[in-house]
């Protein structure tokens, strides 16, 4: 599975060790910056690592702020992202049973790095489950996104 990891200043450091646990675990993975602390904006890199994955390129991706919630955001602002913000390994199995969330985002200030790294562990070996009412409710968020995108 190909990866795209992605973070702002605040993340930055917890993106590095996620980056090196991925390559350990064996996934391909492409880091999308920011490669220091400087301060940017994180939309920038939410929408550059997002249209990546809405283009196919990735499989899945996984952004890092200081919260989580702004990559979310604007990661989920970009068409064909299913984006979720977890805090634990309970959060990121749902995200991925019940919503095929194709990106993750994970707030450096909130939790430590072995509880991230398990997150990631959960959210990219979880299946979506299939199930038809979870089929039905991701269809009605994709027409949604047919209807307002032009
Ligand atoms: C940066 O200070 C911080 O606002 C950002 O990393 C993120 O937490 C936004 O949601």
């Amino acid at each position: 599975m190909r990866i795209a990891i992605g973070s702002d200043h605040a993340g930055y450091q917890l993106k590095e060790e996620i980056k090196e646990f991925l390559k350990r675990e064996g996934f391909g993975v492409e880091d999308c910056g920011v490669y220091d602390t400087q301060p940017v904006d994180y939309p920038d890199i939410a929408f550059r690592v997002a249209e990546r994955v809405g283009r196919g390129e990735f499989e899945r991706a996984i952004l890092v702020c200081g919260t989580g919630m702004g990559m979310c955001m604007a990661a989920d602002k970009v068409k064909g992202i299913r984006c979720a913000v977890c805090w634990d390994e309970t959060s990121a199995r749902f995200a991925r049973t019940h919503n095929d969330a194709n990106i993750l985002a994970l707030g450096a200030r909130l939790i430590g790095a072995e509880l991230a790294k398990n997150i990631v562990k959960v959210f990219l070996s979880t299946p979506f489950s299939g199930e038809e009412r979870h089929q039905r409710r991701i269809k009605k968020i994709e027409e949604y996104e047919r209807k307002i995108k032009r």
